[in-house]
């Protein structure tokens, strides 16, 4: 250490060790020193014409980029999607309908839903579960969360369910937990979140770490194959390493202690060579089933029980490689769900049909204007051929003279024509018959919101259950008005009447406030799912 000279604001000491680590600014140009600022005199004023300290300060002035809107904390890694069990016969998609052991790189982003961006890793939450498969045929997103439903049915109602989550306006808090007033009021007036409701009451929701839990695509897609067939799909990861939890006391303490937990969980994971693995599992049903199924297939709030459609595992993830830059890949990665393939197809579903739309126009704002593929995270790893041209940062312009189409340059005029559409190769929608006048109205076949909720509460042992009962009763404490209280007891009953008058004593309410009266009457005798419950796994 006694040959450090640590004079002259440090400068003496930062001294290059040969040609390749010369600082320069933006534009190229070696610098000499860039720890003192160009002064009149040693004690005299900052001189403006400093370029190289205004270029330092003004780029460091432009490094926060708006946080996401929803999942703004959030961990991302690299791996590979290894095909283990191709299935042509369902799907042209060529990751999955390839030689058996096609490989395809995947990069993921693990992710928390209601916190910003500096809020703890144990909340009580929905954890996000995003993988982009760069496959030879374009991005396909497969934008998922840890819990396999949703808390609404609509779209539309998606700005309500998050500000009603996030900090009231007038406070800013609570952050990055559900126990308040807003978020109990919301979802007590919307019945369609209470399945949603028992899965963020359980276990599911404080995962051990990210490595122990499951993914889900939440919605049912299509599958086309190679003769334009489709079929539905559900999509499934099941974690190789087991599925684990923490208590809530222990999710309380861990947060205090170190609330990077499951991000340097990951981190360490991977940099020990300790790589966590998921196989992706399908669940594929046609017509007929969907039609006789208890429930909408396009209900986002409803699962479809693997002991009823037994889930095909088709390959393995191995995520083996942490980020070189934590802002240029886990920041900048913009996952959409409209990003799919040739042989992948969208459905109904209209929480689907929403999110289609609202993901890349966040990430219009978030990420600076309509270039954001060019950025390599987001970048397809196969070629990229189109006409899109300009606006900001753009850095794939269209080269020579055509950029539009139908052109007729192209061989003898010495001009290159560009790409053109391929009916044989390129994508084409699933042909669904559609018809109807236009209404907004919610399908009555989306009407049953308790039966599934019961279902997942009788599904889980009894310690799970205790637990339950235990966040209920710790989030309804903390609700000061006494009306969204009992209400959310007054669905309870629906779902479960011993759980209903555990929370209601535990919560002091003197007597038990009357049911809701549900839409639709509830199914009483669905069976246990044992694969609900993360004990019996
Ligand atoms: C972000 C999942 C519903 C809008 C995300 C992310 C995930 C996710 C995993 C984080 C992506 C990342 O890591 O960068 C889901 C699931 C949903 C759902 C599974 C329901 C099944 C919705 C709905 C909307 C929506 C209904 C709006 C109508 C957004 C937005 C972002 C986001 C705006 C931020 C995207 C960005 O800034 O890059 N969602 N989401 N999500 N989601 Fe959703």
């Amino acid at each position: 250490m006694k040959d450090l000279d640590l004079s002259k604001g440090g400068a003496n000491h930062q001294k290059p060790k040969g040609d390749d680590d010369v600082m320069t600014t933006a534009q190229g140009a070696p610098v000499a020193d860039d720890q003192n600022w160009l002064k009149a005199g040693p004690r005299g004023p900052s001189l403006l014409e400093d370029h190289i300290a205004r270029e330092k300060i003004f780029h460091f002035d432009h490094e926060r980029i708006p946080e996401r809107v929803v999942h703004a904390r959030g961990y991302g890694v690299h791996g590979t999607f290894e095909l283990t069990d191709p299935i042509p016969e369902l799907t042209c998609a060529s990751a999955l309908a390839g030689e058996k052991g096609k490989k395809t790189p995947v990069f993921v982003r693990f992710s928390t839903v209601a916190g910003n961006k500096g809020s703890p890793d144990l909340a009580r939450d929905v954890r996000g579960f995003a993988v982009k498969f760069y496959t030879d045929e374009g991005n396909w997103d497969l934008v998922g969360n840890n819990i396999p439903v949703f808390f609404i049915q609509d779209a539309i109602k998606f700005p309500d369910l998050i500000h009603a989550a996030k900090p009231a306006p007038d406070r800013g808090f609570p952050q990055a937990q559900t126990a308040h007033d807003n978020f109990w009021d919301f979802i007590s007036l919307s019945p369609e979140a209470m399945h949603m409701v028992m899965w963020i009451m359980s276990d599911r929701a404080i995962p051990r770490s990210f490595r122990f839990m499951e993914g889900f695509g939440v919605h049912t897609f299509r599958f086309v194959n190679a003769e334009g067939k489709a079929t539905f799909v559900k999509f499934h990861w099941k974690p190789k390493q087991g599925m684990q939890s923490v208590i809530w006391n222990e999710a309380l303490k861990i947060n205090g202690a170190d609330p990077d937990f499951h991000r340097r969980d990951m981190w360490a994971a991977i940099d020990a060579g300790d790589y966590p693995q998921w196989e992706l599992g399908v669940q594929v049903f046609d017509e007929e089933f969907a039609e006789n199924f208890e429930f909408d297939v396009l209900d986002a709030t409803k699962i479809i029980p693997e002991e009823q459609v037994p889930v095909r595992i088709i390959g393995t993830m191995t995520l083996d490689a942490n980020v070189e830059n934590f802002f240029a890949e886990t920041e900048q990665v913009a996952f959409c769900t409209q990003n799919i393939v040739p042989g992948i197809d969208f459905t109904e579903d209209p929480l689907l049909q929403g999110r289609n739309f609202s993901y890349l126009d966040t990430q219009l704002k978030r990420l600076g204007g309509p270039n954001f593929t060019h950025i390599p995270i987001n970048s397809p790893k196969c070629p990229v051929r189109h006409f899109q041209q300009d606006g900001h940062m753009a850095m794939q312009n269209p080269k020579g003279r055509a950029n539009y189409e139908p052109n007729s340059w192209g061989e003898g005029t010495g001009e290159d024509r560009g790409p053109r559409g391929c009916p044989m190769r390129g994508f084409t929608s699933a042909s669904v018959a559609v018809e109807g006048a236009k209404i907004r109205e919610r399908s009555e076949t989306f009407a049953d919101h308790y039966s599934q909720a019961r279902q997942f509460y009788i599904s889980q042992t009894p310690v799970e259950q205790t637990h339950m009962a235990n966040a209920l009763t710790f989030e309804l404490s903390k609700v000061g008005r006494m009306d969204i209280r009992k209400r959310v007891i007054g669905h309870l009953r629906n779902i479960d009447e011993g759980l209903a008058g555990k929370v209601c004593e535990a919560i002091g309410l003197p007597e038990m406030p009357e049911a809701i009266k549900p839409a639709r009457e509830p199914i009483t005798d669905l069976p246990e799912s044992p694969a609900l419950s993360i004990l019996k796994n």
